[in-house]
């Protein structure tokens, strides 16, 4: 039977359209309802309890939407808040496990290297879960802070030398650690992917967790039934504040152009 509700997505801001980008593309026959927090965005440079006191928001908001599952695309909030969705009514979905069973599962000389938020990285979360799959490992974390604004100043291009130098800058003790395997743990890093493999070299895997996450969703929805198989879909997308580059930014991060009159403004401050 056809479960023709939709996946809910929600992140800080904009960043987690490349997490949406993902489950379209691997589960194209669904609806997508995405909130992104835009009017409190950044996430990465706030306390635990900020987070989290968001994030439960966030879910409220998406519950009310009458979603079938619900999606934390923002590492943050994966990271230090995954918690907030144990106890929900629908099935929660966070982006960090899913990228560490990948890195994992990729990696052939155990060194794994993280970049995230300065929240992020903060929390150790990757770094624990990957010892808990392969105690052996050698973990080097780094908060990529820049990365964030690079990405929202449309400044991402693997040529641009200010993007490359500063890409230099973040990967380099996972270079002189010798890793081969690199989580980009930040709704907005794979906007940098080129940029980073350019500079990692070919033979370091990056992981993707939109990607990583998109796989492990499709699996669960199959499993329990819960695919949507109707022929038409229809995406909604909800900010809490549109400022005027919106439109740039999430085409840049969904990697198609949004249409600005389909997006709503809600608040969600005081659910
Ligand atoms: N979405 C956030 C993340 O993936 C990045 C932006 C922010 O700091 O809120 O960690």
């Amino acid at each position: 039977m056809a479960d023709e509700r939709a996946i809910g997505i929600f992140d800080s801001g904009l960043g987690g359209l490349t997490v949406a980008k993902e489950i379209i593309r691997r589960l194209p026959q669904e609806n997508i309802v995405y909130f992104g927090d835009t009017g409190r965005v950044p996430y990465g440079t706030k306390s635990r309890d900020t987070i989290r006191k968001y994030a439960c928001q966030d879910e409220r908001f998406l519950l009310e939407q009458n979603v079938k599952l619900i999606v934390a695309a923002c590492g943050t909030v994966s990271s230090v808040a995954a918690d907030t969705g144990e106890g929900l009514p629908v099935d929660f979905v966070e982006v960090v496990s899913h990228s560490v069973s990948a890195a994992v599962k990729a990696t052939k000389n155990g060194k794994i290297g993280v970049l995230g938020t300065a929240a992020t990285v903060r929390s150790g979360a990757h770094k624990k879960q990957i010892l808990q799959q392969l105690p052996s490992a050698t973990v080097v974390e780094n908060a990529a802070t820049l990365f964030v604004s690079l990405v929202e100043e449309g400044w991402y291009t693997a040529d641009d030398p200010v993007v490359l130098e500063t890409v230099r800058r973040y990967v380099e003790p996972m270079q002189a650690a010798g890793v081969d395997t690199l989580i980009l743990g930040c709704t907005h890093f794979p906007v940098l992917s080129e940029a980073i493999a350019r500079v990692m070299g070919k033979d370091v895997t990056l992981i993707n967790m939109g990607a990583a996450t998109a796989e492990v969703i499709a699996k669960m929805l199959e499993e329990k039934d819960m695919l949507n198989t109707a022929s038409s879909q229809k995406h909604r997308f909800f900010v809490s504040d549109k400022a005027d580059s919106f439109c740039k930014t999430a085409s840049v991060l969904l990697g198609e152009k949004i249409d600005e009159n389909l997006v709503e403004t809600v608040h969600v401050d005081a659910l």
